[in-house]
């Protein structure tokens, strides 16, 4: 645990002049990374100047690399399991009895699930964790993801949209359970990561925590692993430095653990809790019809999904496999079992479950993480990491992958569920999932297909509510007007001209 800590507190962050480690804490730790096979990343340490002798041996105290040596052949070599083989899973969509879908269920029960939602949150008892530690390498922007500008007329980030809906459900709840303004908290957990941490914070102070109270906005950070060489060594990144990278979006589990977001869950007393990626500029955070439908269901586990557009979407599948929920990625299934039709639906996938990593968890689940997270698998990620050579001592930034990186992922505990206390909600692609994945200019998730995802959205609504909307670019609806399409009667017979945005006074 000790070490998790130093890795979650940051491995080596220079806080003033620190001595040089003794000869004998040396000594030790050397023979420690020597028995592990794992003695070069000592390699310029007697060149280094005090301070980063200092902070090379934090880091390296922060690591146990026995350990590492097996997670990195763990996650190269998977232990066989039972069906194992391609073709001897048992694959089956989710039972009827596990799943939902906004698409086909009746009006009523989407009503009752998103009364019974918000009363939840009027009571206090809903809390919101964002998954935000994550690189956006694809992206190409140097800041965090969700201080990205989409394009908007508003120019607002995915963070002030994503804050701006937490307002918007604490105030329909609040209307609804006659509160009174500012009773209804929805705590906001903010997972970053050494990279993304610094510049998170500062961009949610710099914005007043867009109209949040800063009480409410939790930022804590994932924890990190040492990048390995494709010969299984640990590599450098400078010569006083360990490349490292975030332990993937399953190192959610063990950081809510240690940064105590667990614990000030259970002294807010929040029983239900939405989980989403910072970069779907879509998501419905908090969406009182997802925590209804799972709090009515008392599962552990649920996940919205959207449904898979045709057989060779390269999207991964929320699935029973082997009797357990789990992720199957689309990698993984043959063209037969990708082709199916469900037979109830003629035309329809039977495998149409697409993971759009936005889920809702029990209060009572994310306190078992202890007796569990450990042992959530690392996954291998081949990149391109810039690293040290250890002859010249020069960085250097390779062309072809050079090394993996280790990641766990946040579904990976699915399995662990009993099927019951699992379930999942189809819900509409066009209204609920856009990701920002790719730079601009590459035609899909990308800066500009949020853009259009939100101001069509926004559009739509307009037009529903009885506008009539002119020319094109759609309409942008601010959050803080209206969470899911409500809220909008007073557009009955206007005109609107686009491209067009809404905002509160
Ligand atoms: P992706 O796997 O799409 O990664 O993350 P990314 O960092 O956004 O982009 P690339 O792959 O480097 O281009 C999906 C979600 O999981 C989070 C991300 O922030 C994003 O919300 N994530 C990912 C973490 O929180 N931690 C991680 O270690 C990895």
């Amino acid at each position: 645990m000790d070490k998790l800590r130093q890795k979650l507190a940051g491995g080596s962050k220079s806080d003033g002049a620190r001595p040089e480690p003794s000869q004998d804490a040396l000594n030790n730790l050397k023979e420690k990374y020597e028995k592990a096979g794992q003695s070069q990343v000592f390699t310029f340490y007697d060149s280094l100047s005090t301070e980063d002798k200092a902070s090379l041996f934090e880091q390296l105290e922060g690591f146990d690399p026995e350990h590492i040596n097996e997670i990195t052949d763990r996650a190269l070599n998977p232990p066989k399991e039972d069906g194992d083989e391609p073709g001897d899973d048992n694959l089956e969509p989710l039972p009827d009895s596990a799943t939902a879908s906004i698409l086909d269920s009746k009006e009523e029960d989407i009503e009752k699930w998103y009364e019974s939602g918000l009363d939840l949150i009027a009571a206090n008892k809903v809390g919101v964790v964002l998954m935000a530690g994550g690189q956006g390498t694809r992206l190409g922007s140097s800041a965090p993801k969700g201080c990205y500008d989409i394009g908007l007329p508003s120019h607002k980030s995915l963070f002030q949209i994503q804050a701006e809906r937490i307002r918007k459900v604490e105030e329909l709840a609040a209307a609804k359970a006659g509160s009174a303004k500012g009773s209804v908290v929805v705590p906001w957990y903010v997972m970053t990561s050494g990279p993304t941490r610094g510049p998170t914070e500062a961009f949610f102070k710099e914005h007043n925590y867009f109209g949040l109270n800063e009480e409410q906005v939790f930022v804590f950070e994932q924890g990190v692993l040492p990048c390995i060489s494709n010969e299984n060594k640990i590599l450098l990144e400078s010569k006083s430095k360990v490349a490292v990278a975030p332990d993937g979006n399953g190192g959610l589990y063990q950081a809510l653990v240690l940064s105590g977001a667990i614990d000030d869950m259970r002294k807010r007393g929040i029983q239900h809790i939405h989980a989403y990626c910072v970069d779907n500029c879509l998501v419905k955070v908090a969406d009182p019809v997802f925590i209804g439908f799972s709090a009515a269901k008392d599962v552990d586990i649920a996940t919205k999904v959207v449904r898979k557009r045709n057989a060779n979407e390269s999207v991964g599948l929320i699935l029973s496999k082997n009797g357990k929920a789990n992720v199957v990625e689309y990698s993984e299934i043959d063209k037969e079992t990708a082709e199916a039709e469900d037979p109830k639906q003629p035309g329809v996938l039977k495998f149409r479950a697409a993971n759009i990593v936005n889920h809702y968890y029990s209060f009572r689940f994310l306190e078992s993480i202890p007796q569990w997270a450990h042992k959530l698998p690392h996954h291998v990620a081949r990149k391109k990491i810039p690293s040290v050579n250890l002859e010249t001592g020069e960085t250097v930034k390779p062309e072809k992958p050079n090394g993996i990186k280790l990641e766990q992922f946040v579904f990976d505990c699915f399995p662990n569920l009993p099927l019951e206390k699992f379930a999942c909600m189809e819900v509409r692609r066009e209204d609920e999932f856009s990701p920002l994945k790719n730079a601009p200019g590459t035609g899909e998730d990308d800066p500009g297909s949020s853009k259009r995802d939100i101001t069509t959205q926004g559009l739509r609504w307009a037009q529903a509510a009885g506008a009539t909307v002119i020319a094109d670019g759609g309409v942008e609806v601010s959050p803080l007007i209206s969470y899911g399409g409500e809220g909008l009667e007073y557009l009955n017979g206007k005109e609107i001209t686009a491209p067009a945005v809404l905002e509160r006074e």
